[in-house]
């Protein structure tokens, strides 16, 4: 199955709740092998009204981060969210949502098979890497799972609350460019 396939089939879930909320559902976005994936939390208000991710003032923030190391949506990285949905108010996803959802997630991972996947913010690192994930202390740092790289970092949403993570949060950004480098990843 092609990825464009899976987001066909996506589009018609209505396998939890959140499905009644939405305008859009947000599969994900980017290159299609992208040997770099991104994971964040959930669409928000933008998110839902176009249908893509991160599109909002979080979005521009990433894509900055992204951009200061070479990176970008429409070159070499793939964005996705733990729940393809909108959670109602903008709430955290509920872990029984998640639990249905990441199906898709994983049926991503399988198609696009990327080398390292980044978890942008603390939902999707406690999912993805470990249940007492904590971004403050363990944000930037590179573990393996099953042959890939996970590494967790902040969440723009939250350094738009608080600018003074913003350092914290580029030094991963750069690590990871370092670490795509270390590992001869083409971008
Ligand atoms: N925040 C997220 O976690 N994902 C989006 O797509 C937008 C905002």
């Amino acid at each position: 199955m092609t990825l464009d396939e899976l987001e066909l089939e996506c589009k018609n879930c209505r396998k939890c709740a959140l499905c009644e909320g939405r305008t859009n559902l947000v599969f994900g976005t980017g290159k299609k092998d992208a040997d770099i994936m991104l994971i964040g939390e959930g669409p928000g208000e933008n998110e839902d009204l176009q249908g893509q991710p991160f599109v909002g003032r979080s979005g521009q923030l990433l894509d900055k981060f992204l951009a200061s190391v070479d990176l970008s949506r429409d070159k070499n990285v793939y964005i996705a969210n733990m729940v393809k949905c909108r959670p109602p108010h903008n709430r955290d996803p509920k872990p029984e949502e998640q639990d249905i959802c990441i199906e898709w997630l994983r049926k991503q991972f399988k198609i696009i098979r990327p080398k390292i996947i980044v978890c942008v913010g603390r939902i999707s690192a406690q999912r993805l890497i470990s249940p007492d994930f904590r971004v403050t202390k363990e944000h930037g740092t590179f573990v393996d799972k099953n042959g890939v790289l996970m590494m967790g970092t902040y969440h723009p949403a939250a350094i738009l609350r608080n600018p003074n993570n913003k350092e914290l949060a580029f030094q991963d950004w750069l690590a990871l460019r370092e670490k795509i480098d270390e590992l001869g990843i083409e971008i």
